[in-house]
């Protein structure tokens, strides 16, 4: 046998060598895709807790050492030293950009930001409290009825175009959402503005007065971005990558992700946690709270608590309680019992018996939707926060699988358990 194999012996005595991929760091991977044919078995596992759906060279998370990598690159460097414009460059291109190429790369951004103007009129078809996921989704998924003349997934220069709009894009979208949410006109882009400033002026200002950008606002929305930027084969990139394998075109495979995002176990966590906060009240409420959370016939969890993958800490969530602090200072005051709450409740269940023992830390989600609160920004707008974030995550990884030669059409197996065959009944005889 092969040193990088795995053999396999099946109930009937036969055997079989299971190759073993190894990838640049990170676990070894078991090849299996023979083994249906040769054996006649599928593999089960809900969730894919245990399996690799594809070969990506995007991003590196190792749980146990709480460890995030771009393209190779920590991300706490990257939080450091980069901004998402560059960060969103790497992740599309494999390497960091020299000046002039960053330089391009921002001002292409900069100069796909408006939208048609048919498109901006479908807001007025939304009743005025949609919630703004419905309307990303919904907008971003139409936008293939205006670009389907550069959407040839075969094309690399359309590939390019794609990820372009949707990054430059999606800021406008989710601004007009929320312009329509509270009532008030539409804001065009400013080019002049970066990408966070121009998002915060699209978001707050208005037509009948000036709108100076706050510059701590725009950095921590610029941290946040870089942050929730991509994160490998997680349920929403797996949706785009799905949808996508399909062979549908990128912005409706990008409406599937934002579908997928939507959801409390995903996206949705961090307004949970808002609403958790809320709830909890007062610190003299937290034991209650964690108690709960403990419980298994209660289906309440710490939301902001726990992750599929990391099991040590989110390397995420330290690097924006950071952020929490300084936006508190600047911002916040009104809001900083509330991160006070937060904080406490973080230190009563980091020294819990049963968060210990299962692993759970705080993730991306907990402190997020507190620096966002403290922008004014709505807790229905906190998923799609995460959105423009994930863009260019999404963009990157259905760039890869489009490009991957050995891709295929996503299609999983199942363990039927439904009845055997039986014959039909007529319906006078049921
Ligand atoms: N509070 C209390 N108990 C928890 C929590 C929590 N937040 N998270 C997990 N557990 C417990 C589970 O009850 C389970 O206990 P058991 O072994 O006794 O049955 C054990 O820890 C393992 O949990 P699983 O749900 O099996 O772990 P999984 O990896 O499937 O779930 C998830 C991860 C969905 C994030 C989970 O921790 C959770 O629901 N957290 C709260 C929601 C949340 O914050 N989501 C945001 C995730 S980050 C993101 O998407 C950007």
């Amino acid at each position: 046998m092969s040193q990088d194999a795995y053999r396999l012996t099946s109930p009937s005595g036969s055997e079989m060598e299971l190759p073993v991929r190894k990838g640049t760091v990170g676990p070894d991977v078991i090849d299996i895709s023979r083994l249906y044919k040769e054996q006649g078995v599928f593999t089960y596992d809900p969730g894919f807790v245990a399996t690799g759906s594809c070969e990506s060279a995007i991003t590196f998370i190792d749980g146990e050492k709480g460890i995030l990598m771009y393209r190779g690159y920590p991300v706490e460097q990257l939080a450091e030293h980069s901004s998402f414009i560059e960060v969103a460059y790497l992740l599309l291109n494999a390497e960091l950009p020299t000046a002039t190429e960053l330089a391009e790369f921002d001002s292409t951004i900069r100069m796909h930001t408006m939208l048609n103007e048919g498109m901006l009129s479908f807001f007025k078809g939304f009743r005025y409290d949609a919630h703004p996921m419905a309307m990303l989704s919904a907008v971003v998924g139409s936008m293939s009825a205006y670009y389907h003349d550069e959407m040839d997934a075969a094309n690399p220069v359309h590939r390019d175009i794609f990820a372009h709009r949707i990054l430059a894009k999606l800021p406008t979208i989710a601004a007009a959402a929320y312009k329509l949410n509270v009532g008030q006109p539409f804001m065009y882009p400013r080019n002049d503005l970066n990408y966070c400033e121009n998002l915060l002026h699209m978001l707050f200002a208005v037509p009948a007065e000036p709108y100076e950008v706050d510059p701590v606002a725009a950095e921590a929305l610029d941290l946040l971005f870089i942050l929730h930027a991509d994160h490998e084969q997680n349920c929403s990139t797996s949706t785009v990558r799905m949808a996508g394998s399909s062979g549908a075109n990128p912005y409706s495979a990008v409406a599937a992700g934002i579908s997928a995002l939507w959801g409390p176990a995903h996206g949705g966590a961090n307004e949970a946690v808002l609403k958790m906060l809320d709830d909890i009240g007062d610190v003299s409420q937290i034991g209650k709270y964690v108690d709960k959370a403990k419980d298994r016939n209660d289906p309440f969890r710490l939301m902001g608590f726990g992750h599929r993958v990391y099991k040590n800490f989110d390397p995420r969530a330290t690097l924006i309680r950071e952020m929490c602090h300084k936006v508190m200072e600047k911002l916040g005051r009104k809001d900083t019992p509330m991160f006070d709450l937060a904080r406490e409740l973080e230190r009563v269940a980091l020294q819990d018996e049963y968060f210990i023992e299962k692993n759970l830390y705080p993730n991306v989600d907990f402190y997020s939707g507190l620096i966002y609160r403290a922008l004014r920004i709505p807790t229905s707008m906190f998923t799609v926060m995460f959105a423009l974030g994930r863009s260019v995550g999404w963009a990157a990884h259905w760039r890869e699988m489009i490009a991957d030669s050995n891709g295929k059409i996503s299609r999983p197996r199942q363990l039927y358990t439904g009845p055997v065959a039986r014959d039909y009944i007529a319906v006078d005889k049921r």
